[in-house]
């Protein structure tokens, strides 16, 4: 099976989020299952950047308000073809933000070229590669299943995924003729969303299946609490719909090989790993206690994941001696509260804010547990390195962390299948509950042990999704 995926970030060369570990660690997995993937990404800067082996398959002498080309690649064990249209995707930065920090002005000419290069190679654009699925994640591919549709002539199956239904890709309507979309395509059926075109709204509508990042998002989106104005539209769609956990690479995320860490260590010798414990309560500021309980968190600083929970239940958590890492950015009130944290609770409380990789090794490889509160969650990574690296996951029941971390209660614990603690609703008291369900685990050593050894053992890889993806696009060669 040959399938294009179509994604706006990808590991290890462009990341904002999940999507980028996703898209760049789908396509090894799956050439296990023979499928080969090659992933079409817009030609920022870095991916410029790293691409090697370059060659032209295509010139557009206009694209979306000037020239662009297509090309093939390598970076890495990638296989990549990219959209090089410099007067769209040559700016620093993030992907879709301006310096300012909001979204470029020309957000839906950009990813509606990225859709065009896909469609195009889905209709035998580049030489040697036909796709027999094209793969569109998140809203912007969102236009891929339409360009197809409209294409009129034989197309490939196409596949549309859901990261996070609460990015949508909202335009105003009157660009609808310049993105290549016909009057007519403007209406409920087709891209129009509340008055506006929808990117996301009409990949999942036109798209011959739809897949989200878990079994429980599956049914959270088809709520009117969670669907954020799509569930509608998704109840219609339900027998197209199905959810493919994610995993993670267990290349990058090994305990006993990690590079990041001060020491490797696997399930069988956990007396070393608190070596890292040490390294990042030194690099973060905080007391040399090992006898402190130190919880971990890595994530964007956002309203989805939670955050000012933990924030409000910040005397309690510490309560006793405890300590907190925090790596994140993103929103600056949040940040500017976890700053005075750190400020008010010295030593107890270390954060860092910005994007660094080695640290969320760290965090993962020296925590003793990982807090991920957040009010949804399609799947969520975090919590699967955390399980691998033996960090006990505190997670609330939503979305992807409710499919993944099996809760310690008594006959989980007695089954010996526990891997770390779940809370909901997702609200304080809740959370607050879970946080002491955890520290008074904590203090029985033998039974702390043994969640992490469960959660050690656990197989977060993508082996097991990577042969659903796989069934899934057989699935669809015999639509
Ligand atoms: P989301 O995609 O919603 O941000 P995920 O849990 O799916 O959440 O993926 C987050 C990914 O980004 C994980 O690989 C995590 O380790 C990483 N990450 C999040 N914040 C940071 C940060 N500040 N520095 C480094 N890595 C981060
Ligand atoms: C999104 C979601 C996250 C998911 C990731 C990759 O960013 O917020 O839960 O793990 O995509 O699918």
């Amino acid at each position: 099976v040959n399938v294009l995926s179509v994604t706006s970030e990808i590991f290890p060369i462009i990341k904002t989020g999940g999507l980028a570990d996703v898209a760049g660690a789908l396509p090894s997995a799956l050439a296990a299952e023979d499928v080969r993937v090659i992933t079409l990404v817009p030609g920022y800067p870095a991916v410029m950047r790293a691409i090697e082996g370059m060659e032209a398959i295509h010139q557009y002498p206009s694209c979306f308000g000037g020239s662009a080309n297509l090309l093939s690649g390598k970076a890495g064990e990638l296989d990549l073809f990219v959209i090089d249209a410099p007067h769209l995707f040559d700016r620093p930065g993030s992907p879709y933000l301006a310096p300012d920090g909001r979204d470029w002005a020309d957000n839906a000419r950009r990813f509606a070229a990225l859709a065009r290069a896909a469609a195009d190679i889905g209709q035998g654009l580049a030489p040697g590669f036909v796709p027999d699925v094209v793969h569109a994640h998140d809203w912007q591919a969102g236009l891929v299943p339409i360009y197809l549709r409209l294409a009129e002539r034989a197309r490939p199956a196409t596949v549309m995924t859901i990261h996070n239904i609460a990015f949508q890709g909202v335009f105003p309507p009157y660009l609808l003729l310049e993105l290549g979309l016909p009057a007519s395509t403007f209406t409920i059926d087709g891209v129009e969303y509340y008055g506006q075109i929808g990117f996301l709204k009409a990949g999942l509508q036109h798209a011959d299946r739809i897949t989200t990042v878990s079994p429980t998002y599956v049914r959270e989106i088809q709520t009117p609490e969670g669907g954020m104005g799509l569930d509608g539209l998704l109840r219609v769609r339900s027998t197209a719909m199905s959810g493919i956990l994610n995993g993670i690479d267990d290349k990058i995320w090994d305990p006993g090989a990690d590079t990041n860490l001060a020491q490797t260590y696997d399930h069988n010798d956990l007396d070393t790993r608190m070596i890292n414990k040490g390294a990042l309560q030194k690099r973060l500021g905080l007391s040399q206690d090992p006898d402190a309980m130190l919880f971990g968190i890595v994530s964007r600083l956002s309203e989805q994941k939670g955050l000012d929970l933990v924030l409000a239940g910040l005397s309690g958590l510490l309560a006793g001696g405890a300590q907190l890492a925090l790596l994140g950015s993103g929103d600056q009130t949040l940040e500017d509260s976890f700053r005075t944290a750190s400020i008010v609770h010295p030593g107890q409380v270390g954060c860092f804010f910005g994007y660094d990789e080695e640290l969320a090794h760290l965090i993962q490889g020296g925590s003793d547990a990982l807090l991920v509160p957040s009010r949804f969650e399609p799947c969520g990574l975090t919590q699967l390195c955390a399980m691998r690296y033996g960090s006990v996951p505190i997670v609330s029941r939503v979305g992807g962390l409710a499919d993944t971390v099996i809760d310690a209660n008594e006959m989980a614990i007695a089954a010996g299948v526990a891997t770390g603690f779940q809370f909901g609703p997702v609200a304080l008291s809740p959370l607050t509950n879970a946080v002491d369900r955890a520290k008074n685990l904590w203090r029985d050593r033998q039974a702390w042990r043994r969640l992490q050894g469960n959660g050690m053992r656990t197989d977060v890889s993508w082996r097991r999704p990577a042969k659903q993806y796989a069934d899934l696009y057989r699935a669809c060669l015999s639509m």
